[in-house]
């Protein structure tokens, strides 16, 4: 048994959607969550600079005693996570691994699409890890820009002209290409579950990183005896940048108020 908080980060608000994943699959569980929102987006910036972010970020959550951390962004989970795991003595889990598991067992027919930020899927992770499960499979990658900016704005609700525009075209070549079984690699993309599967169809199952992530989460601490047994500390939220409509923009992810978010100056950590 071990009560002490998880760490969870993202680049901003989309590690929420995994927030509210761990909070149903692991209700005792006490949560830090930071979201790095003065740089968000990570998702085109070079390698480096991903990597100098993530570590500043693990370290700002290491300067609470965690016993794990999950790292809820795609972006640094494809192109950081090696090095985080190498520098830091506690587990860390990102969000490849158990999205690719899972697509490879759900997918009937071994074709597996891909969409995530350009960073994600320049680093070839999810391809990588997809082969490494299933040699045959074929994998189509497709990076979309435009989804994160939308998705942080409100713009993701069925009925929406302009995220349905936009998803229509960066899904096409994927929905011809016939892939049955859809990664969203991105932890913002949840929120477009309903656009996404209106444009690829009801025959495409659609794979939650973050919901993935949390059962990776419950195995790792179900094996190492660390689960919690009951909730002491509950959730505290902490961001690079609060703007006047945070808590709005929280609400839609986590689907209830955050009652305080605390500010941190990451460029100290
Ligand atoms: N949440 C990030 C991810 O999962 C995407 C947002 C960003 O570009 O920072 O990749």
């Amino acid at each position: 048994m071990d009560n002490r908080p998880i760490g969870v980060f993202d680049s901003g608000l989309g590690g929420l959607t995994a927030v509210s994943e761990i909070r149903r699959i692991l209700p005792s569980e006490n949560i830090i969550y930071f979201g790095d929102t003065s740089r968000v987006p990570y998702g085109g910036r070079s390698r480096e600079t991903l990597l100098k972010y993530a570590r500043q970020d693990v370290r700002f959550l290491r300067s609470f005693d965690i016993k794990a951390i999950v790292v809820a962004c795609g972006t640094v989970s494809t192109n950081a996570l090696t090095e985080l795991r190498q520098e830091n003595d506690l587990p860390i889990l990102g969000v490849v691994d158990p999205a690719c598991a899972r697509a490879v067992k759900v997918s009937k027919g071994g074709r597996i699409g891909l969409i995530a930020t350009a960073a994600s899927v320049r680093s070839g992770a999810y391809e990588r890890q997809i082969l490494a499960l299933k040699p045959d499979a074929a994998v189509l990658s497709k990076p979309c820009p435009l989804f994160v900016p939308l998705v942080e704005n409100g713009r993701y609700h069925r009925g929406d002209v302009v995220v349905e525009t936009v998803a229509r075209e960066y899904l096409a070549p994927l929905k011809d290409a016939g892939v049955d079984t859809l990664i969203l690699g991105c932890t913002h993309y949840p929120l477009l579950t309903d656009v996404i599967a209106d444009v690829m169809g009801s025959g495409v199952a659609l794979i939650n990183t973050g919901g993935e992530a949390a059962w990776e989460l419950k195995r790792t601490l179900t094996a190492s005896g660390a689960l919690a047994q009951e909730r002491q500390g509950g959730e505290a939220f902490y961001a690079s940048d609060i703007s006047g409509d945070f808590s709005a923009i929280a609400r839609e992810f986590l689907h209830e108020d955050i009652p305080h978010v605390h500010s941190v100056e990451i460029e100290r950590y």
